[in-house]
């Protein structure tokens, strides 16, 4: 009886709050911004871009997890779950490819999608426009640095703006790979670094300064029944693409677990593990690449020393002291 009632009071709190579809009068203030940049970040941690102003970007990209989500599926309106895991929106500035099977091709084309997608923002972009125009801040936000008042273009023009400025460095190995500070790039992660460029063949896939080529590629998590995503295929209806996924980038791995598109592994050893003997884990994969095709054959310590490469690119402000 009593729970039921606290529910009830929860509800109507909650209703009080979203029920009325009229953001203009919720009592925030917000700072004025003084670049599209700053607009972008506001708009990224704004409810009002979701139906039951309740969801913003940033309820499942989370600044502390290097702005991806912890959970294998993120939570949208209405307590629904997407069948994705929540990937970091952090250094995505010089990525061709967005979403996990590579749909969009630019930062301000990947903002509409999460706006309008139904079990996540479920707020039609023309409603979200109104609603900026409405809300008094906001139109003079926009009159003041797009001398105009809000447009859809404009929008995603200041969020994606707002994401480029996400560009983390400050790890070990970049220390290392500077010549300062080479200490902090320990001498499992110098072995670790070697595993990755040769016996593992991660390199092979993951390279450039963010460890992804941006390339799609099929490491074995599609079989058609129990892992049944598509990936890439979902976009090209090209068969060579069945289970192909874009290939992420590896920084600041430490907070941005669990990983891969359905979050089915909760730790880097387990990735690590995965990698090693694919077969254990995954029966009947279909057209998996051929770089795995046979088994690592990695030692404990071999996988110790990769585990700790893999960290030594997480950014310092992520890394509890
Ligand atoms: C309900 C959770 C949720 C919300 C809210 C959300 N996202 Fe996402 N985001 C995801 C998921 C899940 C994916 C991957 C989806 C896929 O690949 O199909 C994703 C993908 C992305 C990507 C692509 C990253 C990459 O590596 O390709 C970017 C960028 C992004 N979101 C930005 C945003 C922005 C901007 C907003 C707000 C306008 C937003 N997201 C709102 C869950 C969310
Ligand atoms: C054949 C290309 C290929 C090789 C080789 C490869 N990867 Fe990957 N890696 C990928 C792709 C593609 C994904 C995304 C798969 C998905 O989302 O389902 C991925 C995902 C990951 C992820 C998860 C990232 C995240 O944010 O979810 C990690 C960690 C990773 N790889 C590390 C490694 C390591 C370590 C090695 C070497 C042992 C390696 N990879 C070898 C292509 C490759």
């Amino acid at each position: 009886m009593k729970k039921y009632f606290f529910i009830v009071a929860l509800v109507s709190l909650v209703c009080l709050y979203n029920c009325s579809d009229k953001p203009e009068k919720q009592a925030v203030t917000l700072k004025e911004p003084t670049s599209i940049e700053e607009l972008g970040e506001l708009l990224f941690f704004d409810p009002i871009l979701s139906s039951d102003s309740t969801i913003s970007c940033a309820s499942c990209h989370k600044p502390e997890h290097a702005f991806a989500d912890n959970v294998p599926f993120s939570f949208g309106v209405d307590s629904l779950k997407g069948n994705r895991n929540t990937p970091s929106a952090m250094n995505l500035g010089d990525r061709f490819f967005f979403f996990h099977d590579g749909r969009s091709e630019s930062l301000e084309d990947q903002a509409k999608g999460p706006i309008e997608n139904p079990v996540e923002m479920n707020l039609p972009l023309s409603v979200a426009i109104d609603r900026l125009k409405r809300h008094k801040q906001y139109d003079a936000f926009f009159v003041k640095l797009f001398k105009r008042r809000a447009t859809i273009e404009d929008m995603t023009t200041a969020i994606a703006a707002f994401e480029t400025t996400l560009e983390t460095a400050d790890t070990p190995f970049d220390d290392f790979m500077g010549d300062i500070d080479t200490a902090s790039f320990t001498a499992s992660a110098k072995r670790g670094r070697i595993i990755f460029n040769d016996k593992a063949k991660c390199f092979d896939c993951h390279f450039g300064p963010d460890f992804t080529a941006d390339r799609f590629r099929n490491i074995g998590l599609f079989n058609g029944k129990d892992l049944n995503d598509s990936g890439r295929y979902g976009v090209t209806k090209n068969p060579e693409d069945i289970g192909k996924f874009k290939t992420p980038g590896l920084r600041n791995l430490l907070v941005t677990g669990p990983y891969m598109h359905n979050g089915m592994f909760k730790t880097l050893r387990e990735v690590i593990d995965y990698y090693d003997t694919p077969d254990k884990f995954v029966a009947n994969s279909v057209n998996r690449d051929s770089l795995l095709a046979k088994p690592l054959g990695l030692s404990e310590t071999e996988k110790k020393d990769l585990e700790n490469f893999l960290i030594a690119l997480t950014d310092r402000q992520f890394v509890k002291k």
